[in-house]
Formats: C-alpha cells, sequence, structure tokens
C-alpha cells in the first residue's frame, strides 16, 4: 500500500504540506489521522503531504494506510546512512518506515542544530540516494531582510546545495534523480503570526527560480515546485496560493489542529504561474 504514495508533482498542482516539528505523539498521531481521513476526501487536483516526528511516522503511516492519497516524509535525516551516531535516523530508515518525502534546510534546524549549507547539502544527498524526494528550505532572518540581503541570502543557501550536486546530475546527464522541491520560509514569519504579504513571498520565489536556473538550467527552473512557509492558515492561504509563483505551502503551527489543517486542504487557487492539472 505505501509504496503507491506518489512523489512525483509538477506546478499547477497545489502542494499543502503538513510540518509538525516536534509535536503530536505517536498516539495523538493516530487520533489525528482517523479525524482527518473524516475530514478530507481525496482530492486528486491537490498533493497532501504531512511530515510527523520521526517516532509517530510509523503510527500515522499505519493509520492512513487506506489513503495512499496521503503523502508522508520524514523532518530530518542525518549525513550519513548508518554508523556509530547515537540518537540519529538515517534516510534508508525513514524510507523502510513508509516516509517517501524528506525536509532539509529548515531554518530550525540550521539554528538550533547547526545544520550549515555544506551539511543541508549532504542531507539532500542522502535523501535522494535513499529515494526519497528532498524538500530544501531556505529563507532570511529578520536582520538579513532589514539589511537587504534577501537576494544574497537565498543565493548562498541555494548554492551550498545545488553548487555541490549539479555538477554531478550533469555528469551523470540528469537534472537529478529526483528533482528538487523548494520551500521558501522567511525565518521571521515562522510561528510568528506575521506571514508575508503575498508579493514579497512571489519576489522571493522569483529569485530562487532564478538561482535555481544558474545551476540546474532554465527549463529546469521554470518546472521548480517552490512553497511557501511561515503562518500559513486557513485564513491566507487562498491569497497566497493565488500569488505568482507560489506552488504550495509548508504550514507548521496550524497544520498541528486537524480541522484547521483540512480547511487549508480544501483552498482554492493554484498558482497563477502553473496551469491548474485535470
Ligand atoms: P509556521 O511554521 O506555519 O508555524 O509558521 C512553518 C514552518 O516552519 O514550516
Amino acid at each position: 500500500m505505501q509504496s503507491t504514495r506518489e512523489t512525483v508533482v509538477s506546478r499547477g498542482r497545489p502542494v499543502l504540506a503538513a510540518n509538525w516539528k516536534m509535536n503530536l505523539t505517536p498516539t495523538e498521531a493516530e487520533a489525528y489521522a482517523a479525524r482527518f481521513l473524516e475530514l478530507h476526501p481525496p482530492a486528486p487536483d491537490r498533493h497532501v503531504l504531512f511530515f510527523p516526528a520521526a517516532l509517530s511516522l510509523p503510527a500515522f503511516v499505519r493509520a492512513t494506510q487506506e489513503r495512499p492519497d496521503l503523502e508522508i516524509g520524514v523532518q530530518d535525516v542525518h549525513q550519513e546512512m548508518e554508523g556509530a551516531h547515537t540518537g540519529a535516523v538515517s534516510a534508508v530508515m525513514a524510507w523502510d518506515a513508509g516516509a517517501r518525502w524528506g525536509l532539509a534546510g529548515h531554518s530550525e534546524r540550521r539554528r538550533e542544530f547547526g545544520d550549515d549549507p555544506e551539511l543541508v547539502g549532504r542531507k539532500v544527498e542522502r535523501l535522494v540516494q535513499a529515494g526519497l524526494r528532498p524538500i530544501l528550505c531556505v529563507g532570511e532572518t529578520l536582520e538579513e531582510r532589514e539589511r537587504g540581503q534577501l537576494a544574497e541570502v537565498l543565493r548562498r543557501q541555494i548554492e551550498g546545495v545545488l553548487g555541490g550536486l549539479a555538477p554531478r546530475w550533469r555528469a551523470a546527464d540528469s537534472a537529478g534523480p529526483a528533482p528538487l522541491i523548494y520551500a521558501y520560509e522567511p525565518v521571521w514569519a515562522i510561528g510568528t503570526g506575521r506571514t508575508a504579504l503575498p508579493e514579497d513571498a512571489s519576489a522571493a520565489h522569483a529569485i530562487l527560480r532564478e538561482e535555481i536556473g544558474r545551476f540546474l538550467g532554465t527549463q529546469v527552473s521554470a518546472e521548480a515546485v517552490i512553497l511557501y512557509g511561515g503562518s500559513v492558515k486557513a485564513s491566507n492561504i487562498d491569497a497566497l496560493l493565488a500569488a505568482e509563483g507560489i506552488d504550495g505551502v509548508l504550514v507548521g503551527g496550524a497544520s498541528l489542529d486537524p480541522e484547521e489543517f483540512a480547511k487549508i486542504c480544501r483552498a482554492n487557487g493554484a498558482s497563477r504561474s502553473g496551469e491548474r492539472a485535470p
């Protein structure tokens, strides 16, 4: 059943992703699943993804096994596949437990655990090796934004990952075994209740698309799926998805309540620059 959960995404079919962070125990994840399944019937015109905590992931996979339309990912993996790394989770373990997606570079990992661009690049590589689809998170702090460093910060974060991986993918004559998804998450909007204006998010997405193009070419960058994250809720989802270049959202706090996340998953819009899937 799990193997039928898909990770093929394209622009125009919005991605609605829940990042539970260090919330919801295995028991709570099961209860959440039971409620969410009632609230959200399968909807083939969108992707709904969940990132439970690693210990809660198998319980959530089991509790949703009748619903392969719900896709599941791991919040973090170690940069090695196995070995003496007490407390860590590897990409192959996550895959074996039923995850098909993986986050990398979330600002909380960068800030609290020292995940620098080089380390994030290695984690992306492990995710790809294990067959997981990475979502690479990038974004600037408030100070960086106020100093006018938005473009520079996004460039550095993209370069840290694609600078190493893109030449290898090119040598293998491919844009990557599983093209990355990106999430623009301004640090000042995460968990603060302060959402970026749709036009500011669109502007940042355009910068990101240009940076992706520098490493992977214009066709890959035009097709790249870029999510927005930072205080997304049911009341702002439609405006965000209607904005130019926003292909979906990564939701933290508001995804912890199945009622609120189900409302977000009923969102109307698709990115204006992507075509709506039939
Ligand atoms: P938030 O978190 O929705 O609670 O702001 C978003 C995220 O960190 O992915």
